[in-house]
């Protein structure tokens, strides 16, 4: 799997909220998008989701257009603020229901999905918990059975929009090294959005510094420390370019 996001533009009412954005994923990479507040970054995920069309540029998984194809066809996994879990559906339930709703040709069977399920229960280190409600979970338990459901299709990328930000530290940093840990062991590409440098350093192999919508530098984060390419990558990192 190579992904390529090609000259994406967007703009909302007048204001140009990204301009000319090109990066790309290679196969089991971790890219984080990390900028300020404002910066586009939820918007150029939102648009990598299908949930938001771009007014140009191209988006790209293995040499086939996906531009125009509809969000559910993608097979991209999700961990989003916004895409909580039913609080009326069960730990088991919540992590099935990417399945059932797969195209029919690609949904396994109810036996299929119940060892499923299991696997990834088992995969998050909550193999015990599958009949609890959301509501019984801790912050950090809920965001693991989020990430379980989201791989749950075998996503060809798994999409985080700054899925960490509502817990505490301590869970973060938990939470942070298992995602890592999670991604590495199941092999899919996966791209991050944060507003955090501590957040990309732990877990990105590149990152893209976002600013008013373009990207700054898309680097590792070694050569993002060693060579700022940017006075704004610089200010941002808290790099004195003065002192180099
Ligand atoms: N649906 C929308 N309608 C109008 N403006 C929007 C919409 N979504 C985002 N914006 C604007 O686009 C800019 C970038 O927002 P966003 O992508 O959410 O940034 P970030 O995730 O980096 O904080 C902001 O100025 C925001 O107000
Ligand atoms: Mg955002």
């Amino acid at each position: 799997m190579s992904f390529v996001v090609q000259d994406i533009a967007k703009t909302f009412g007048g204001q140009k909220v990204l301009e000319s954005v090109s990066l790309s994923v290679e196969k089991g990479e971790f890219v984080a998008l990390l900028g300020p507040s404002g910066s586009g970054k939820t918007t150029l995920l939102n648009i990598i989701a299908g949930l938001t069309q771009p007014d140009g540029g191209r988006l790209e998984i293995d040499g086939e257009d996906i531009t125009r194809l509809p969000s559910g066809a993608r097979r991209f996994g999700m961990v989003f603020q916004s895409y909580a879990l039913f609080r009326h559906m069960t730990v088991a339930d919540n992590i099935a229901f990417g399945l059932r709703v797969l195209p029919r040709a690609q949904r396994p069977g109810r036996a299929a999905r119940a060892e499923k399920v299991k696997a990834l229960l088992e995969l998050v280190e909550m193999p015990e918990l599958g009949n609890r409600y959301p509501a019984q979970l801790s912050g950090g338990q809920r965001q693991r059975v989020a990430m379980a459901r989201a791989l749950a299709i075998d996503p060809r990328l798994l999409l985080l929009d700054e899925p960490f930000s509502a817990l505490d530290a301590k869970v973060r940093q938990s939470l942070r090294s298992s995602v890592r840990s999670l991604q590495k062991k199941v092999g899919v590409s996966a791209i991050l959005v944060t507003h955090d440098q501590a957040e990309a350093w732990a877990l990105a192999d590149r990152v893209a510094v976002m600013n008013r919508g373009r990207i700054e530098q898309f680097d590792t984060p070694e050569m993002l420390r060693g060579a700022p390419a940017t006075s704004f990558v610089a200010d941002f990192l808290g790099i004195d370019m003065l002192e180099r």
